[in-house]
């Protein structure tokens, strides 16, 4: 069993989850006039949907609450709060995965409260029926029990940081010098995943420039701090 369950996402399983979110959306009989993208996770799942039903105002909103892999801040924030007048409009508010809820719930709260569109209504690839505050009103997936999702656009970042974590914990535990094999295999073993090498090798050079490993003769040393 990993230690974070982890489950890869490819880009082909986005444009089905998207498409099929979007044909959802459209057998209930809602044409959005403007769709609103939760920045970042709901970039690319808004910008699908404005394709499959063909609408072309797009705008987006930063409700940040996960700043890092498997981790919640403490509180989700809007983090640039301008306003525009939605008023007459019918809005699409989209994000790639509604967890705890509390990024939709706020940026619901804030665009009807600032923006004031006619209708808001929220959508989700993936929405985590048992730890969500709130279920938004098209959705593609149910997920009964908590994954991080590995998207495709989080790829390095996440990646960055789930080594970043697995190392300093062995560390802690003794283990300080690693071959890249051996890192490797300590991921498959922690998260159940891998990613690619071009992937992986750039998350080492990362951390080796944020001084948080240093390589020497094909070894890897981690720097405690
Ligand atoms: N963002 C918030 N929760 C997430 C999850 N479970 N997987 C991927 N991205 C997320």
């Amino acid at each position: 069993m990993p230690r974070i369950p982890v489950r890869l996402v490819t880009w082909e399983e986005i444009v089905e989850w998207s498409r099929g979110l979007a044909k959802r959306i459209e057998e209930q009989g809602y044409q959005p006039d403007v769709v609103i993208a939760i920045a970042r996770g709901g970039f690319v799942p808004a910008r699908l949907i404005c394709d499959f039903l063909g609408v072309e105002n797009l705008l987006s909103i930063q409700s940040q609450h996960w700043t890092e892999a498997a981790m919640k801040g403490e509180r989700a924030v809007i983090k640039f709060k301008y306003t525009i007048d939605l008023r007459g409009m019918k809005a699409l508010l989209v994000d790639d995965i509604v967890d705890t809820g509390d990024s939709m719930i706020l940026a619901k709260e804030f665009i009807e409260q600032n923006w004031k569109p006619d209708v808001l209504k929220t959508a989700a690839l993936q929405w985590i029926s048992s730890v969500a505050k709130i279920k938004p009103d098209f959705y593609y997936i149910e997920v009964k029990e908590w994954v991080w999702f590995q998207y495709p656009w989080t790829r390095l970042e996440d990646t960055v940081q789930f080594i970043k974590r697995m190392l300093t914990e062995e560390a802690r535990s003794g283990k300080t010098a690693w071959k890249i094999e051996e890192i490797k295999e300590k991921f498959k073993e922690w998260y159940g995943i891998m990613v690619e090498d071009q992937y992986f090798l750039k998350a080492l050079e990362i951390l080796i420039s944020k001084g948080m490993l240093r390589v020497k003769d094909d070894t890897y040393y981690v720097v405690l701090k």
